[in-house]
């Protein structure tokens, strides 16, 4: 079985910027920049800060230099940076955090994120926080309880983006390409305290810790991450997840408990499926109503989509080991739970297999039986991801949860209309839209509305079988494959996330990586964190 953690990334401290600077001072020091009227400007309370003696710097030397500044065309805007360098010792990198007024946590995650990338080589770096910045948070709407105190928040995002920005896989590179080991970052502060930077640090390594291993199992290569490799990978991450139980139920088991949908997208291979079930119970629970909430995540696993016998292109297929991007988001979001101390019971299902075209596979015509009874005539077996979603939903609405959200690399038409960056986001309630949009904001990560047009449930109608698995042809792709899902989630309020486009990034820019980007294990562990303090109204049964 391979080592499936073969990734490398920064270890991210507070305080204790003397042991980074000793005995190498070549580290970047990392400044905070705003933009204003009058050209990049500096956050007040920088000089305050104390500098060890080794590195040469003082304080009043952090402001930004503004004749090199208008040489550069630096306005300090959100991710842009300017460095100044002098010989080979340390470097001053300013880093732009953007205008005070519209300061937020995602911008000083992409502010850290593009220091750990100024940083290159010297791959030490410090980022200097001063209290002024982190006051200008945002506190939050005044009808919600309040948010964590902002120094840590502020420390949370600064861990999450210089981690997910250092992060290589690189288990299959024989020699390191870029030289230099991307070692540490230090948050240092005059007058923070440590003890609330230092939990905000904790927090962001466990959520981007997170975040990496769901990058790693989509990173790894296809053929060596099975379903069967994916459930032992699971099984060995949410291992010490503090109140995480994982159930693996093996092709015996699926058939006896009835999941014709992935029994029948796994007929096509030679690997058997899987089908997981994490489940996370709270040690010191919230309760509504006499009741815990529970939260029911699903989410799309197929280690390989070829398209099955309706055979994808050579181009379309060539980046289709990430098709599991969804099972990877929720079993890594379900394990950071134990350690955040969320308060909502959670449990994640994951159908898993490969989307093959072996002498077995099924036919175009075949018709499937659900887990819950509908039967769904498959016309198409690229579009196999809602059958294993209709699994996994029907046995999610089972466990009577209060809310389902599901995650699905799902169609290419969200790519077609939303592009790379931004998500798809369906939901049949409005208060769980509304939170989840909230959660996407904190988390950084960019989601879309798009409408459960019921007008077009009759595309799905099938001449043999409950429904088809696809709609019209070039018409409304990833509304259709929605609807579809909608018919197996039981009335239960539930969103699904079509992250067919952010689950890849072409480029390593800001907080990405080229490859899996682990989208969605933010906005989700957000979503659950939030209920946690302030949890929705009990859903009438
Ligand atoms: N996994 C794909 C969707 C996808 C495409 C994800 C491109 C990421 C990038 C999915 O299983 C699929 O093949 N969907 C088909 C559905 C169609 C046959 C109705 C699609 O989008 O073309
Ligand atoms: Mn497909
Ligand atoms: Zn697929």
């Amino acid at each position: 079985m391979p080592d499936w953690r073969r990734s490398t990334r920064i270890d991210v401290t507070a305080g204790d910027l003397r042991s980074l600077v000793s005995p190498n001072p070549a580290v970047a020091l990392g400044v905070p920049a705003l933009q204003s009227d009058d050209g990049p400007q500096s956050p007040p309370g920088l000089s305050t800060v104390a500098l060890p003696g080794e590195l040469g710097i003082d304080g009043s030397q952090l402001a930004v230099p503004g004749r090199l500044a208008s040489l550069r065309g630096f306005a300090g805007k959100a991710g842009e940076t300017l460095v100044v360098t002098e010989g080979d010792g340390p470097i001053v990198v300013h880093v732009g955090c953007g205008r005070i007024e519209a300061l937020t946590t995602d911008v000083l995650r992409r502010a850290a994120a593009a220091l750990v990338r100024a940083a290159g080589r010297r791959g030490r770096a410090c980022f200097v926080l001063p209290a002024s910045l982190v006051a200008a948070l945002p506190t939050g709407p005044a009808e919600h309880p309040p948010l964590p105190p902002p120094a840590r928040r502020a420390s949370q995002a600064l861990t999450e983006g210089a981690v997910l920005a250092s992060y290589r896989y690189t288990a299959y590179r024989s020699h390191d390409e870029d030289g230099g080991q991307i070692e540490a970052m230090v948050i240092v502060s005059a007058d923070l305290e440590p003890e609330i930077l230092a939990e905000g640090v904790r927090r962001g390594e466990v959520v981007a810790d997170a975040v990496c291993f769901a990058r790693d199992l989509v990173n790894e290569p296809p053929s060596s991450m099975t379903p069967r490799v994916l459930a032992a990978a699971a099984q060995d991450y949410l291992a010490d997840g503090a109140g995480v139980q994982l159930e693996v139920w093996d092709e015996d088991r699926i058939r006896s408990e009835r999941l014709g949908g992935l029994l029948g997208v796994a007929r096509g291979s030679a690997e058997p499926p899987r089908l997981l079930i994490a489940c996370y119970e709270p040690a010191d629970p919230v309760e509504v109503s006499g009741r815990v909430p529970h939260v029911a995540l699903v989410g799309k696993g197929i280690t390989f989509d070829s398209g099955g016998l309706s055979l994808k292109t050579p181009d379309g297929m060539v980046t289709m080991k990430t098709d599991m991007s969804g099972a990877a988001a929720v079993m890594a979001a379900v394990g950071a739970c134990g350690r955040l101390g969320v308060r909502v019971r959670v449990t994640a299902i994951a159908p898993v297999t490969e989307n093959m075209p072996g002498g077995r596979a099924q036919k175009p015509g075949d018709v499937l039986t659900i887990r819950n009874g509908r039967t769904i005539e498959v016309l198409n077996t690229d579009a196999e991801g809602r059958l294993v979603l209709a699994d996994g939903l029907s046995l999610a609405v089972e466990r009577d949860p209060d809310v389902v959200l599901d995650l699905a690399t799902l169609t290419g038409a969200a790519v077609v209309a939303l592009g790379r960056t931004i998500a798809g986001v369906f939901a049949n309630d409005d208060a769980v839209l509304s939170r989840l949009q909230q959660a996407a904001d904190q988390a950084g990560e960019r989601i879309w509305a798009l409408p459960l047009a019921q007008e077009y449930v009759p595309d799905i109608d099938s001449d043999v079988a409950d429904m088809k698995n696809v709609g019209k042809a070039g018409q409304a792709g990833s509304i259709v494959a929605a609807l579809l899902l909608e018919q197996f989630v039981a009335g239960v309020p539930w969103a699904h996330l079509d992250i067919a486009g952010p689950a890849r990034s072409d480029e390593s820019t800001g907080v990405l990586t080229k490859g899996g980007t682990g989208f969605g294990v933010r906005t989700v562990v957000e979503f659950l964190e939030r209920l946690s303090s302030d949890p929705l109204p009990a859903r009438q049964r």
